[in-house]
């Protein structure tokens, strides 16, 4: 008996907390470190919710892991309970527009989530009706039964189109609701977003406040991991831990996700070695672990286009060896033939310089400027910031 017992570890040695760690966990309140600006501009933005007056729409833009959604969905808790002290009746909505990225998608979402089947009788289906019906089952449950609602739309760029943004926009004045206010808050990490996926019409309503979330520093991401101590067992952290995994992960992208998996990751490390405590020495194992995770959902959420520009710059990374990186327009050619293959129209030069402004400001590659002296003009060079051969796997086991 006492042999099979061997067998098993009764508890965990590292961890006391892990769900601290894990990647939906949402932080309370005195757990969110270094966005008092960026709460602050929130709050004021919804305000009017609270005395039952329309909140202003807002767009948050920033690189991934700076904040956006959990700010955006704590904001939007903390409104619905002060409405509530005021007797104003509110709640929101939260797509995740990766998932629900069609317009009867979305709007099924936020129906089905704002309904309250037992007060409106309104059933809401997965699916199965038309997308009028879905719109006009939302403005019924939103007329009788809130004074004003908050609808976070993440991920707002994988939005097909931007129908639901019309809509939405237009309820009030195109009179389909007439008691209840609805403000939507966009997030994004695509610095174009605004210019190339919106018409004027819906640029205007919907862009009425913008924010961009900055990177976190290392002090920062220092106190943001050291919230979430109560994750390891008493005495199991060494000291030197939070400060080196903060100082890694500042110093490339500033991304709270990043600094939390390789605190996670060292943990498991840890763990898997049998070793009693977590040590600085794991943190560069585990640093590489989120690396190339983080790598790794960046592409998966990117457009087909965008991964062929990336692919294009892979293919000249691996078989030249380029110090300063490769110009535009060598990408340019590389990718066309990338399309041809793929059997897939090209896209313009100028979109795919946007293209290229995006993988650089998510730290997927790196653009320096270059003055090419009296015969020719300036121009910019691009260069991976991965190693060309885990690129190539990544983009291997993206492409579907
Ligand atoms: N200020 C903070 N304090 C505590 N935890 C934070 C803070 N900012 C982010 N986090 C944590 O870091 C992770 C990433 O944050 P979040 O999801 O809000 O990033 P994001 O800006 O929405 O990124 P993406 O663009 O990739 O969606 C989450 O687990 C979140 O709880
Ligand atoms: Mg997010």
């Amino acid at each position: 008996m006492s042999d099979s017992d061997d067998l098993f570890v009764r508890e965990d040695p590292i961890f006391e907390q892990k769900e601290l760690l894990e990647i939906n966990h949402l932080p309370d309140e005195g757990r969110i470190v270094g966005r008092d600006e960026e709460m602050k501009n929130l709050a004021n933005a919804v305000n009017p919710a609270i005395f039952g007056q329309s909140p202003s729409n807002v767009l948050i833009y920033g690189k991934t892991g700076t904040g956006k959604s959990l700010c955006a969905k704590h904001i939007s808790r903390r409104l619905v309970d002060i409405a509530k002290e005021e007797q104003v009746t509110a709640d929101f909505a939260y797509v995740d527009c990766a998932q629900d990225s069609t317009e009867t998608q979305a709007v099924q979402t936020i129906a089905s989530s704002l309904n309250q089947p037992d007060e409106t009788g309104v059933k809401i289906p997965d699916k199965g009706i038309a997308t009028a019906t879905y719109y006009k089952r939302l403005w019924n449950i939103l007329d009788s039964e809130y004074d004003v609602v908050i609808i976070i739309l993440d991920e707002i760029d994988k939005l097909e189109d931007d129908d639901i943004l019309m809509q939405l926009s237009r309820a009030g004045e195109a009179g389909k609701v007439s008691n209840c206010k609805i403000g939507v808050i966009g997030i994004s990490n695509k610095i174009k977003y605004k210019e190339e996926q919106l018409n004027e019409r819906v640029k205007s309503s919907l862009c009425e406040r913008e924010f961009v979330f900055p990177p976190y520093d290392a002090p920062q991401l220092n106190e943001i991991m050291s919230a979430r101590k109560d994750a390891f067992r008493d005495g199991v952290l060494s000291d030197g831990v939070i400060p080196r995994a903060a100082a890694l992960a500042a110093r490339e992208h500033g991304d709270a996700r990043q600094a939390i998996d390789i605190l996670r990751y060292a943990g498991e490390i840890a763990q898997s070695r049998g070793a009693p405590k977590v040590t600085e020495e794991f943190v560069i194992d585990a640093r590489e672990r989120a690396e190339t995770d983080r790598f790794r959902e960046l592409i998966r959420g990117s457009t087909p286009h965008s991964r062929y520009v990336l692919q294009a710059l892979t293919v000249l990374s691996l078989n030249n060896d380029e110090n300063d990186g490769y110009r535009t327009t060598r990408i340019f050619d590389i990718y066309k033939e990338i399309c041809r293959q793929e059997g897939s129209n090209t896209l313009s030069l100028r979109r795919v310089r946007d293209l290229l402004k995006e993988h650089a400001f998510l730290d997927i590659t790196k653009q320096t400027r270059h003055s090419g002296g009296s015969a020719e003009g300036s121009y910019t060079n691009h260069q991976l910031l991965e190693d060309p051969e885990v690129v190539r796997d990544v983009l291997a086991d993206t492409i579907e």
